[in-house]
């Protein structure tokens, strides 16, 4: 038995994620959670929300509440979702817990110890009548280049152009409308990554079985222009981590809070002391998983994310990690997505563009989307969610094979045998054949599950589905049944064992579809076996069952025209 830490990307807390986030990063880091698990190993799976920073601070704002409510409330909201979508998290933390304070002063009193932070002079706008410095999107004014009276700090929304704050014309506070500003002094810390440029790239270099997308990615940045940068990791706002050099004061510092990015990968490992605290276990019950001086020398980490977050998970969390010359875990395997668009362009969450998680539950169960997202995952390159594509996978994959073979199989065999296992026949070649095949086939699906190959192994466990309609067609138990009873009912004594056994392969896939299957079956053996010839006799004749309700329903040409105009436009 291994032991396996799996972290999820934490989602920003400002709004409700879309399938195109959802896809990237947690239900991947889901699939392989449940795989794993079900393979045996125990697993530490840790997802939290991303709570910190100015898009935070102005959600709330825009939602006329204290940061601290609205990102309590947010954090329910995704909570719920995520369970809605059967996210097995063994923990769903928050970046602004107590652990996540603490460990990130920690991590950054150990870097300041080490040498590897600076502190740097800055000049910056500062608000009198707000009392306080503003950040860039937090400064609003007139264009120079478009005359568009709304242009924020870093950015002319109108005609694009990259801005500095002081070239604004009438600058103003985005906050009060204060025009009362002024340039001042201001000092930051930055993170000397450079200094551990070559620690950083000989670690890269060594990570030989990385995808393609991680390691391009982690190397273009490494490498390009001037190479990796010493990076800002304060910033003058109010909702954050306050400055501090473990559980000291940091002089110059009073005010100001970690920049956003250096406390939310810290929260990996907060996440997994807020589950020890949740739990009722010591310090050392997270720290098995995550100090290599405390047993976490023999766990296996693997990290999922978008392909955007790369840069920060291959170059400055590490970059933390290392710096601070304590024996932290660092990722193993980094699992890296890229951009699911929708329908001819991209989902957008600050247009509202697309379908999002609340929207998505709201139309069809978890276990329809799961299937569609993870089976078109986009790997290799970018993937596009479109309607017709997501009805006709529904209907064919979910309904056609899977949902058909079982009630085809359970009806026949109640109208036939009544509710239990017949006794009758013995498996003859036709069932070692599809032994053979569904032997050879399995073992192609552990190694993608294994490999996070999410495509491949969703195309494998298709083909394992057909192979068992295929196998009933040419067996053909309504005939059988006419001139050969006994043969009937080893079909479907397999035909039944079949079942128990798709429930177990696809339940990372389809956990409700597969709980469905096993109660029918009134089985609770979830054991994942290696020999398909045994566990096709798993269920005893005489075993009782039932007829499951319909596992999955077609969707008809009205709800998909309905829902793609629904879902056309921008959500509100
Ligand atoms: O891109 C995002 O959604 C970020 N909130 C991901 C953060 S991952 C991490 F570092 F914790
Ligand atoms: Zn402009």
């Amino acid at each position: 038995m291994a032991r396996i830490l799996i972290t999820s990307a934490i989602p920003y807390i400002n709004g409700i994620k879309h399938l195109g986030n959802l896809v990237g990063s947690q239900l991947p880091a889901d699939l392989f959670a449940r795989y794993m698990r079900a393979r045996g190993h125990e697993v530490m799976f840790i997802c939290a929300t991303d709570e910190h920073g100015t898009p935070a601070e102005l959600a709330a704002a825009k939602a006329g509440k204290p940061v601290e409510d609205y990102c309590a409330e947010m954090h329910t909201v995704q909570a719920d979702l995520a369970k809605g979508f059967r996210l097995s998290f063994d923990h769903f933390g928050r970046s602004s817990s107590e652990r996540n304070r603490k460990l990130t002063q920690h991590f950054a009193g150990k870097l300041a110890e080490n040498g590897y932070i600076e502190e740097r002079a800055e000049r910056q706008v500062y608000s009198i009548d707000d009392g306080r410095f503003l950040p860039d999107r937090y400064i609003e004014g007139t264009c120079p280049n478009c005359g568009y009276d709304r242009a924020r700090g870093d950015q002319c929304e109108n005609c694009t152009k990259q801005l500095d704050p002081t070239d604004l014309i009438n600058p103003r506070s985005a906050i009060s409308g204060s025009t009362n500003l002024e340039v001042r002094e201001t000092k930051h810390l930055y993170l000397r990554q450079r200094a551990l440029k070559d620690r950083i790239a000989a670690w890269i270099d060594s990570k030989t079985d990385w995808p393609i997308l991680t390691t391009s990615i982690a190397k273009k940045w490494l490498n390009d222009g001037d190479g990796l940068q010493d990076r800002g990791i304060t910033r003058d706002l109010y909702w954050g981590v306050p400055v501090m050099k473990g559980d000291q004061p940091w002089p110059g510092m009073e005010g100001k809070v970690f920049y956003v990015w250096f406390d939310a990968p810290i929260e990996y490992i907060a996440a997994t002391a807020e589950w020890a605290d949740k739990n009722g276990l010591d310090d050392a019950a997270w720290q098995r998983w995550w100090r290599n001086d405390k047993g976490a020398e023999d766990v296996t980490y693997y990290e999922f994310m978008g392909k955007d977050n790369v840069p920060f998970h291959t170059l400055s969390f590490p970059a933390t990690i290392l710096g601070s010359g304590e024996p932290w875990k660092l990722v193993d395997y980094l699992k890296s997505f890229n951009y699911l668009n929708y329908d001819g362009g991209q989902f957008s969450t600050s247009q509202g563009r697309g379908v999002f998680m609340d929207q998505a539950l709201s139309i069809l169960p978890a276990d329809y989307w799961r299937w569609w997202l993870l089976s078109h995952a986009p790997e290799s390159s970018d993937s596009e969610f479109t309607w017709e594509n997501f009805q006709a996978s529904v209907n064919k994959d979910l309904a056609d094979v899977l949902g058909n073979f079982v009630s085809r199989v359970t009806k026949f065999a109640v109208s036939k045998f009544g509710n239990a296992v017949p006794a009758g026949g013995d498996y003859g070649p036709q069932e070692q054949a599809l032994i053979e095949e569904l032997t050879g086939r399995i073992r192609d699906y552990e190694s993608f599950m294994q490999a996070m190959e999410v495509r491949k192994a969703a195309t494998e466990l298709r083909a394992i589905w057909v192979a068992g309609n295929e196998y009933l067609q040419a067996a053909a138990p309504w005939s059988a049944v006419k001139t050969d009873p006994a043969r009937a009912e080893a079909i479907i004594r397999l035909g039944l064992n079949l079942i128990r056994l798709y429930a177990i392969l696809s339940q990372p896939f389809i956990p409700d579809a597969a709980q469905a299957m096993m109660s029918a079956l009134g089985s609770q053996d979830h054991t994942w076996s290696a020999d398909v010839a045994q566990a096709l006799d798993a269920l005893p004749a005489g075993h009782g069952f039932a007829v499951p309700e319909n596992l999955f329903r077609k969707i008809t040409d009205e709800e998909r025209a309905d829902w793609q105009t629904r879902f056309g436009g921008i959500r509100s």
